[in-house]
């Protein structure tokens, strides 16, 4: 019988390895731009997995979120109530906020 090596990585520590991603913690939806992204090789990003065992909800995560963020963002400003500080929980597969307390102001039309 052939056995498969298997390998596991921490996506939790990859995705925050200052070396990859400058201040780590700090909330900068810029490092997503389409420059700083092509600077990048393809593998420091990786929130659904891959190989074999890769996310099969990737596509449906990425359209729920555009979705979702298109219907909120054009309606209503949300700003995080100031002097709070969103606290992170790291599970199996992510780190996300366990609570993040928000204003919500409608928009200007
Ligand atoms: C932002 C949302 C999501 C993130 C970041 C995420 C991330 C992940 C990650 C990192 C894995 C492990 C991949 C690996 O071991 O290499 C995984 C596995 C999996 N995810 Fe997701 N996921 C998300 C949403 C979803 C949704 C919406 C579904 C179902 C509709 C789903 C179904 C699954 C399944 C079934 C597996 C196990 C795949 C396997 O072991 O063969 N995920 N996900």
């Amino acid at each position: 019988m052939l056995l498969e090596p298997e390998v596991l990585i921490s996506l939790y520590a990859l995705h925050r390895n200052p070396e990859l991603y400058p201040d780590p913690d700090r909330f900068d939806p810029n490092r997503w731009l389409p420059e700083q992204v092509a600077q990048r090789p393809r593998e420091h990003a990786v929130p659904f997995g891959a190989g074999n065992r890769k996310c099969m909800g990737d596509k449906f995560s990425w359209m729920e979120a555009t979705i979702t963020l298109a219907t909120i963002l054009p309606r209503w400003e949300l700003r995080a109530v100031p002097g709070t500080k969103a606290p992170t929980e790291a599970k199996s597969s992510m780190a996300h906020p366990t609570r993040m307390p928000m204003t919500v102001y409608p928009r200007q039309r």
